[in-house]
């Protein structure tokens, strides 16, 4: 069944000193959704913000949901902080070394939907067995850890490899793109059959927002 599309804009591009307005500009734009890029140093050569972030949002009373994607080493030991200071859906990624299986049935028994992510270089058969186990897989279309990077075309052929075996099987996870996402990339991703695009810069930088939301 063909998911509506949603865009997820990335507070990553926000301002990390009033992090509550940039939600703010996400909730007026009409979005329902907002993406939380959490790095840790390691996983990728960058750092962000940790649960207790997640938390003071909701303290504030941002109700949007929190789409929380983990560039994390070892994500199977934040799940459950990040689960109760309000992640609705948890992403992981395929490529350290953890139980991939138990940490995304981990984050449904937590109450949050799941998410798989692959990095560029990651092939679509490295979450082929996790398919019939998620809520979301997160293609990467940049190298995770920066915002602004452009956008991977190559990529293209792993979002189509991916959408059509969702359709074989009948799976009706969430396929979502983060990375270098514009319009014009966007549009070329829904094609791939993509239906969730995460924007940063483009998101931050549109001067009308709520057109932007709704130009996928
Ligand atoms: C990159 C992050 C992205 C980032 C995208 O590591 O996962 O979510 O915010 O930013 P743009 O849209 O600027 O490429
Ligand atoms: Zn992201």
């Amino acid at each position: 069944m063909a998911q509506k599309s949603l865009v997820a804009p990335s507070i990553l591009a926000g301002d990390h000193a009033d992090l509550i307005s940039s939600a703010q500009i996400v909730a007026d734009s009409g979005a329902e959704w907002i993406h939380l890029d959490i790095m840790d140093g390691h996983f990728v050569p960058n750092l962000t913000f940790g649960p207790q972030m997640l938390g003071d949002l909701r303290k504030h009373g941002c109700e949007l949901f929190f789409d929380t994607h983990l560039m994390l080493s070892r994500p199977d030991l934040y799940v459950e902080a990040f689960a109760e200071q309000g992640a609705d859906l948890i992403s992981i990624h395929v490529e350290p070394d953890y139980d991939v299986a138990a940490t995304l049935e981990k984050i449904r028994a937590l109450g949050c939907q799941n998410g798989i992510v692959l990095n560029p270089k990651t092939p679509a058969s490295a979450v082929s067995r996790f398919l019939s186990e998620v809520d979301l897989v997160l293609v990467m279309t940049v190298q995770p850890g920066f915002g602004g990077q452009k956008f991977q075309e190559q990529q293209l052929s792993k979002i189509k490899e991916i959408s059509d075996a969702r359709a074989a099987n009948g799976f009706d996870f969430r396929l979502e793109v983060d990375g270098g996402v514009d319009r014009k990339t966007g549009l070329q991703c829904r094609e791939a059959g993509a239906d969730t695009f995460v924007a940063g810069s483009a998101f931050f930088k549109a001067p009308e927002k709520a057109n932007f939301v709704c130009a996928f």
